[in-house]
């Protein structure tokens, strides 16, 4: 289930995490990111705007993947599906929202770092998980210590992902994908520094790129 969007996450390799102030902003920057090489976006539901940003992007990009994040209730699950969200992101394992998204067939990335909450999305149909915070919680050694007894899940680590260590995450095969914000820092987006954006972009995924090419 959900192949589609996951294998999307994969292909494109890096999500853009997303905190956006002002749902004016949110098409010019998913823009930027697509002219990038990263037509995704996962718009946290942090901010007041989240819900509308989704919504803008949605109907304005169709060619944008666009999910919601920090999705940590039912309630939100439902207004972000409703606003145009394709994909939902939860930083932990909430059993109510996975089992609402799998029953309305929305792709589901809940997070999942220890081996209980592993061994409960394992028992939830899951096998994707989000790893977050990963860099605090140990990034890559964690990454690769808590999959020896799980061989069939693979994860998406957020949280510290940067440029700089983005070569090693994509390195590993236990990573599906990365997240991560610092291609569009709420700053920048709150700036309209729509450019810088792209160009962060396009050095994100020219380095997916070029990762892919060295391990064919
Ligand atoms: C998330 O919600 O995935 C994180 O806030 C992204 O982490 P970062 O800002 O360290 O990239």
């Amino acid at each position: 289930m959900n192949t589609f969007i996951f294998d999307r996450f994969h292909a494109i390799g890096v999500i853009p995490v997303l905190e956006i102030d002002s749902a004016a902003h949110a098409v010019p920057t998913a823009e930027a990111l697509s002219a990038g090489g990263l037509p995704i976006a996962e718009v946290t539901l942090r901010t007041e705007a989240g819900l509308d940003s989704i919504r803008n992007i949605a109907r304005s990009l169709p060619d944008t993947l666009v999910g919601a994040g920090t999705v940590v209730n039912l309630k939100q699950a439902q207004e972000a599906r409703d606003a145009g969200a394709q994909f939902l992101v939860s930083p932990g394992m909430a059993e109510d929202v996975v089992l609402w998204a799998q029953k309305n067939t929305i792709p589901i990335l809940a997070g999942a770092v220890t081996p209980t909450e592993i061994m409960r999305g394992l028992n939830l149909g899951l096998t994707l998980f989000k790893f977050f915070p990963s860099e605090t919680m140990g990034g890559l050694k964690a990454i690769q210590a808590v999959s020896d007894p799980f061989p069939q899940v693979r994860f998406i680590p957020t949280g510290g992902v940067r440029f700089e260590n983005l070569a090693d995450y994509l390195r590993m095969e236990k990573v599906h994908a990365v997240g991560g914000s610092w291609m569009a820092k709420r700053s920048l987006i709150a700036e309209g520094r729509f450019d810088e954006i792209r160009r962060l972009a396009e050095e994100a995924r020219r380095l997916v790129e070029t990762q892919r090419q060295s391990l064919e």
